[in-house]
């Protein structure tokens, strides 16, 4: 692969649920390298476009490519094998099962114990907090560290593209800052980040390229820096 092909591309997206539409010719790319956050308000179609990428939602027509190669119509778990894993909204942990049984959940697709332990191991660096918890049921951890759960279950699939939905969502901030220290640790060891996000601040703040998704469609997109230091950006997402 060249090095500049985008690890994923999106071009020209369009979703609906039922004859009500989504998403109106959405464009994105993640490069590899890149941590890159597409920040929007409610309702904006953030999630849509999280649920297109990784095949829960049909696109209207072919429009992802992940690693150079068309993925319209693949099902959800032939993109985890592709390298592509999503940490949903809401998280979707299994609550009743241990921590350490949610991380091995994510690996289903990797053969082998030693796999499996080398992945636990590097998440616990990741978020050593859960060191203390892996076996008890996930269902019991506050919220921040049910998030981390949620985040270290999906590298378990060792992904080279990583989804975010809102990962700080009602955090605190000590943990909103462990979540965005991951983010980019991870992109430094290879695994590509597309973060969704509300709280634009930290997505400005985590990310290297940002995009503005305003009722379906990209409204701007620039390197973070600059749109964390646009007027208009500040005053419509930072509250500024
Ligand atoms: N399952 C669904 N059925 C019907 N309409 C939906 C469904 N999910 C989302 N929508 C609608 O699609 C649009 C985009 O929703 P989406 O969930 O993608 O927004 P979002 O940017 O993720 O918002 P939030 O920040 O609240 O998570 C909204 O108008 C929403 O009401
Ligand atoms: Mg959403």
């Amino acid at each position: 692969m060249s090095t500049d092909t985008a690890t994923l591309e999106i071009v020209d997206l369009y979703a609906s649920y039922g004859a009500v539409p989504a998403l109106h010719g959405v464009n994105i790319r993640v490069m590899r390298g890149q941590v890159v956050t597409l920040i929007g308000a409610n309702g904006a179609g953030k999630s849509t476009v999280l649920k297109c990428v990784s095949g829960l939602l049909p696109a209207l027509r072919d429009s992802v490519r992940l690693f150079g190669k068309p993925v319209g119509g693949l099902p959800p778990n032939e993109l985890v094998a592709q390298g592509l894993a999503l940490v949903p909204e809401g998280r979707r942990l299994f609550g009743a099962m241990s921590v350490r049984e949610n991380l091995e959940m994510g690996a289903y697709l990797c053969e082998g114990k030693s796999v499996i332990e080398e992945g636990v191991a590097y998440c616990l660096t990741l978020f050593p907090d859960l060191k203390a918890k892996l076996d008890v049921p996930a269902g019991s951890l506050s919220g921040g560290q049910q998030q981390m759960v949620a985040v270290a279950r999906a590298l378990m699939a060792k992904p080279r593209i990583l989804l975010l939905d809102e990962p700080t969502i009602g955090l605190a901030p000590a943990v909103v800052d462990q979540i965005a220290n991951v983010v980019r640790e991870v992109c430094k060891n290879g695994v590509d980040v597309l973060l969704v996000e509300q709280n634009a601040e930290i997505a400005l703040g985590v990310a290297d390229i940002a995009y503005v998704l305003e009722s379906g469609a990209v409204v701007a997109h620039a390197p973070a820096k600059e749109l964390a230091s646009n007027d208009e950006v500040r005053k419509a997402y930072m509250g500024l």
